[in-house]
């Protein structure tokens, strides 16, 4: 028996430095080059390994135990800040000069966003879209925890990363899983779509009585690049899922561009971001 909780990434930011990989910024395409230089074999292996464990054991019984457990909410109550300094306990030795801690990516997220004068709940959407990653903590393999995410119960789509890896699978030969919709209608809607388990729906269902719909849907589904960057999914989504989508498009580049050398002065931005927070959310958070 594998042992389920290995951890193939000597960083959870492997995942997104691949992202920036196949999505490379288009308005800096020198940087492609930038990032080719930086990738090396050993870090293609883990990253491949992580897919194939997270494309093997993500099924629609595992993600139904995963939200029986966690959607309970019994692991700890806690203020957005009290959330955002735990998720930072998240060390990332691997590279220490060049690395980002968690706080640090979300806030440059934030604050681009700010800078190109969206709504105010744009800009904690930036601040908070990770904070699911705390499932970290909670002793959950990275494979349940980060990666792309997709719809199961139904066909996998050839266009979702590594998508051999699926043969593995137990879904992949279950005839009730493995038509083209599977458990689901056409255009049923994401709502009624039950997506792999991470922390993008583990955020979502934390916050979902208090952000506006845009900021849910950028929350919910900033992980289901097949979607919106591939549109593989277009057979589930109904009308409100495409209006919505929108918004998740425009999410995708300040999550994957706005790393800056500089790191946000934390101390200085607090005090605007503890009144951003007050007024949406509550003063603590079950997780
Ligand atoms: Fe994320
Ligand atoms: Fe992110």
């Amino acid at each position: 028996m594998e042992n389920l909780n290995l951890n193939p990434l000597s960083s959870m930011d492997d995942w997104e430095d691949d992202l920036i990989r196949r999505y490379p910024d288009p308005e800096t395409p020198k940087k492609k080059e930038e990032y080719r230089n930086y990738q090396d074999s050993d870090r293609d292996a883990t990253v491949r390994e992580f897919y194939r464990l997270n494309h093997q054991y993500q099924t629609y019984d595992f993600v139904s135990a995963k939200e029986e457990e966690f959607l309970a909410f019994n692991k700890r109550e806690m203020s957005i800040w009290d959330a955002l300094d735990y998720l930072n306990t998240l060390v990332d030795d691997s590279d220490p000069d060049i690395e980002l801690d968690q706080l640090q990516h979300l806030l440059q997220t934030s604050e681009a966003i700010r800078r190109d004068g969206h709504p105010d709940w744009f800009i904690l959407t930036g601040l908070l879209h990770d904070l699911g990653k705390v499932l970290c903590l909670f002793g959950e393999p990275q494979w349940a925890v980060v990666g792309d995410t997709f719809p199961v119960g139904c066909r996998f789509s050839e266009k979702i990363v590594h998508a051999n890896f699926f043969s593995e699978n137990p879904d992949y030969s279950d005839e009730r899983y493995n038509s083209k919709f599977g458990i689901y209608t056409e255009n049923c809607g994401l709502e009624n779509v039950k997506m792999s388990w991470g922390h993008d729906e583990y955020l979502y269902q934390i916050l979902k009585d208090y952000l506006p719909k845009p900021a849910l849907y950028m929350i919910r589904y900033h992980s289901f690049y097949a979607q919106h960057r591939e549109e593989a999914y277009e057979h589930l989504m109904n009308d409100e899922d495409r209006k919505y989508f929108k918004w998740v498009k425009a999410f995708n580049p300040y999550d994957l561009y706005s790393k800056a050398p500089v790191p946000p002065d934390v101390k200085a931005l607090r005090p605007y971001y503890e009144d951003l927070i007050a007024k949406y959310l509550p003063n603590k958070l079950l997780f």
